[in-house]
């Protein structure tokens, strides 16, 4: 029998029934929880790279310089310097999205990441969500012909689904910004459908984090590719020095061949875990979102009852789903872990939905 010992979640606002679009992840942990709420890869940073952020100490008296990590990131992606942008995370580029562009039609497509949504009500903007049918696929045909600015996240935060390049930039027109969020890019093996190299698709800008494969959301990471102007126009609504010199030496580190080689080493060997553990998910009773590319797994509960509050009783955080739009509470997000964690996540899955069907 296992432990009773841990409450519900700190709850989510939802005084007027509005889905709190600030709720992430790391609100689900807790002392002692088994977690499968967060995305980050596990036993990250690697010691190499923690050694270089910690002698870039020694660097702090001066003001960051961001051109050595600025020309990393070029190379890391065939671009040119003046298509990157460096930013603390890729929430700050969603925060500069939303100060310098003036959508008349703004979409998010959803299930999705909110930030970008959040990032665009925080200053007035209207946000129409166009939420994804048919298994969550990317549909360009859902998005209004007039819609001057459009996010999609690839592989997409909750979904874990990798849409195809093609099918992204047929989303593309001109006059359009098309924004597409490549903050779990690296966890594919070659990045085959990652538009982050692509000059050709009009109004593009892609955004790439460190935060997730390289266990950095502390140090706030990541960066931006658009063409020239656009990057001109958003640096300037940047805060001046915005990414420190910890995170400018992160971001060459980890743009570095041999660390680009490392992670996708990871995503091979991720692919094969993810793999089993959605056929051990579905043998405890889940039906697991086919097609996820990504850290998670997406899955939904057939009961449809609330299912994360029981496994939070019983000691394992998973992410709860009814803070996404187009999804709800019978959904969860789970991270692929180690073996040992997901076998217990398993044993006590199969026991709530067994006692479930027998009530
Ligand atoms: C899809 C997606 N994009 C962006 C972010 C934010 O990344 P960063 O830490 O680089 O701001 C997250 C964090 O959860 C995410 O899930």
């Amino acid at each position: 029998m296992l432990a009773d010992t841990h409450g519900p979640a700190p709850g989510v606002p939802s005084p007027d029934g509005e889905i709190d679009l600030r709720h992430h992840g790391d609100a689900e942990r807790g002392p002692g929880l088994l977690d499968f709420a967060v995305n980050v890869r596990e036993g990250t940073p690697p010691e190499w790279l923690a050694e270089r952020i910690r002698a870039s100490v020694a660097d702090l008296a001066d003001y960051p310089d961001p051109a050595p990590a600025r020309q990393a990131v070029a190379r890391r992606h065939r671009r040119d310097p003046a298509d990157v942008l460096l930013t603390a995370g890729a929430a700050e580029a969603f925060v500069l999205l939303a100060r310098v562009l003036r959508p008349r039609r703004a979409v998010v497509l959803h299930p999705q990441f909110t930030e970008p949504e959040s990032a665009l009500r925080s200053v007035g903007h209207p946000v129409e969500r166009v939420v994804q049918q048919e298994g969550f696929a990317l549909d360009p045909g859902a998005v209004p012909p007039d819609a001057d600015l459009v996010m999609v996240g690839n592989p997409t935060n909750p979904t874990s689904l990798l849409h195809p390049a093609k099918t992204l930039a047929e989303l593309a027109r001109p006059g359009r910004t098309l924004v597409v969020d490549e903050a779990f890019a690296d966890c594919v093996p070659g990045e085959p459908e990652s538009v982050a190299g692509r000059t050709d698709i009009p109004g593009l800008v892609v955004l790439r984090s460190l935060t997730k494969t390289w266990g950095l959301a502390g140090l706030r990471a990541g960066y931006l590719l658009a063409h020239p102007d656009m990057v001109h126009r958003l640096g300037a609504a940047q805060p001046l020095w915005s990414v420190s010199t910890p995170a400018l030496v992160a971001t060459e580190a980890c743009c570095a061949p041999e660390a680009v080689a490392e992670a996708d080493a990871w995503a091979r060997e991720l692919g094969a875990r993810r793999a089993g553990f959605a056929g051990e998910l579905r043998a405890a009773g889940l039906d697991v979102l086919p097609g996820a590319a990504a850290s998670f797994l997406l899955a939904r509960a057939p009961s449809g009852e609330r299912l994360w509050p029981r496994l939070r009783e019983h000691g394992i955080a998973v992410r709860r789903c009814d803070t996404f739009p187009g999804l709800g509470p019978d959904w969860l997000r789970i991270a692929v872990r180690e073996p040992e964690s997901t076998q217990r996540l398993t044993r006590v899955l199969a026991q709530l939905l067994y006692e479930r069907v027998g009530d």
